[in-house]
């Protein structure tokens, strides 16, 4: 049979440094392709170059057996081939709906039109997202679902997708794998990048593992499992399960000084009168399904989201009531939120690791008083944190757009360790971070509760909610209605609480 698409002695670099080299894949009709790999590893620029995104600077890309040149992303699609990208690339100031027909409004001769259309072909994929909604008013999820609708739209032989189901929770992920299968059912040839090897090993007939810009293997799913996948992208055995940390053979910390609490904090219909309260020294988990409002009620805390007036509710933090318009001044009393949307929130995307760093001191210190730290200090502040977190840069003053995801991911870390918070909160910390870092950035966590500071974790990832907290709040409809000892807590009992 001949290949979809193909590589041969594939390799891309960028300014003389490469991303991949020397990669020969096949890419079968109908079949369900999984790549992975270490952040870095090459494996969003393998497949854009398939997706017309990047152009190859060595060796032939193959379409149907013939040599082809994708020079943009609509020559691809020309071809057939479709990308969801990691990062997500919508129009903010346009609605779901004109997203997903963006390029196809001629079709329609009315907006309701379009309105109706995608309605019907949201529910189909079972995705609920309100087609009018603005795409700048959506959370990451959701937006997640828009970018998956509109290439399932473009009616593609082949859909990358990379990283898709990241934002997903349990539920949503449960739907995205039904839909991968019934696109595979009606012929679409998958591929899709990921971190959660279960999935690639539930989901992929094909696996393909990279390895600092390596191929090292691409085989039948089924002739490999979880360890072995490890060891393929690693090159060696991580010691342990990442997360082996379970609540049974770890000691829980107890509670500290009160840092914050929360009273019947309400805000549009987002948060219903919601009350809890976060410790020092301790991991408190947040978990909620999307929709559950756990995002929006500690994005208030800290100030990124604007506190609506005419809700009620009272924050406090060491018993001193707050209430933040902006983060800055959150920032200067010692909270920091690390986002979950890393492209939007987190960083100067045409700055350097440094240049990021610089400007969140500059922030942290305005009309504080404090000396402004030194661009100098700010390089060596990079050189530390790019240690400390394995921050893989391909050289120091490295733009952070021209570094992975997951390399981003620790970067906005980095960014937001870098003011010394008393109460941090991550919002999906390890999202799009491979399984040796994930274990870092959980160690790194831990480090900051031992060392007394208040920690907040909200994750949509049970296992990893359980290997973390001492604590574990549970949000549903805007309010926080359970809160657990991680020691008895469960993925069963979490997830009752969080959907009853
Ligand atoms: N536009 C670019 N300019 C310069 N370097 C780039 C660019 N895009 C990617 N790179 C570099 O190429 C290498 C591979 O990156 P890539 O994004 O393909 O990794 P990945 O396997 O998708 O990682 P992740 O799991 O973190 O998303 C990295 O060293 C990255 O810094
Ligand atoms: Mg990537």
């Amino acid at each position: 049979m001949t290949p979809l698409v193909e590589l041969r002695n594939a390799t891309k670099d960028f300014r003389g440094i490469k991303a991949f080299s020397d990669v020969n894949f096949s890419l079968m009709p109908g079949e369900i392709h999984a790549v992975l790999g270490e952040n870095g590893a090459g494996k969003s620029t393998l497949t854009k170059v398939m997706a017309g995104v990047h152009t190859l600077s060595e060796g032939e890309l193959l379409i149907d057996g013939k040599p082809e040149r994708l020079e943009t992303p609509s020559a691809a699609l020309a071809k057939g081939i479709a990308m969801v990208y990691q990062e997500n690339s919508l129009v903010p100031s346009m609605t779901v709906a004109q997203n997903i027909y963006l390029g196809h409004e001629k079709t329609f001769n009315r907006l309701r039109g379009i309105y109706i259309a995608a309605q019907q072909f949201l529910q189909s994929l079972s995705f609920h997202v309100d087609p009018t909604a603005l795409v700048s008013s959506l959370g990451a999820a959701q937006k997640q679902m828009v970018e998956i609708a509109r290439a399932v739209h473009q009616q593609a032989r082949v859909i990358i997708f990379d990283e898709p189901t990241a934002s997903l929770t349990p539920e949503e992920k449960r739907y995205f794998f039904q839909l991968i299968r019934n696109l595979k059912k009606n012929g679409v040839t998958i591929i899709f990048i990921s971190h959660a090897l279960e999935e690639a090993l539930e989901l992929a007939d094909t696996i393909t593992v990279l390895r600092d810009g390596e191929l090292v293997a691409s085989q039948p799913a089924s002739s490999l499992d979880r360890n072995g996948i490890i060891r393929l992208m690693v090159g060696r055995e991580l010691s342990g399960e990442i997360y082996a940390d379970t609540t049974e053979t770890r000691k829980i910390r107890p509670l500290g000084r009160k840092i914050l609490s929360v009273e019947n904090l309400s805000m549009g219909g987002l948060v219903r009168n919601s009350s809890f309260s976060v410790y020092e020294g301790q991991v408190t988990g947040m978990f909620g399904l999307v929709g559950s409002g756990r995002t929006e009620m500690m994005k208030v805390v800290a100030g990124v989201i604007k506190r609506d007036f005419f809700h009620g509710g009272q924050v406090r933090l060491f018993g001193r009531p707050i209430r933040y318009r902006v983060p800055a001044p959150a920032i200067r009393d010692g909270i920091v939120y690390v986002t979950e949307e890393r492209k939007q929130e987190g960083f100067f995307e045409t700055m350097s690791i440094a240049e990021n760093i610089h400007i969140g001191q500059v922030v942290k210190n305005r009309g504080g008083g404090f000396q402004v730290m030194s661009m100098n200090s700010a390089r060596e502040a990079a050189d530390t944190w790019r240690n400390r977190l394995n921050i893989r840069a391909i050289n120091p003053d490295a733009k952070v757009i021209e570094l992975s995801g997951g390399n981003q991911q620790k970067v906005v870390i980095a960014k937001a360790l870098i003011q010394k918070p008393r109460l941090v909160i991550f919002d999906e910390p390890t999202r799009g971070v491979d399984v040796g870092a994930i274990a870092e950035i959980h160690a790194f966590i831990k480090q900051l509760a031992d060392d007394g500071i208040g920690v907040v974790v909200i994750s949509s990832y049970l296992p990893e909610v359980l290997a973390i907290s001492d604590r574990i709040l549970i949000a549903r409809q805007g309010k926080i209605v359970e809160e657990m000892e991680a020691g008895t807590a469960t993925e069963e009992s979490i997830m009752y609480a969080a959907v009853h």
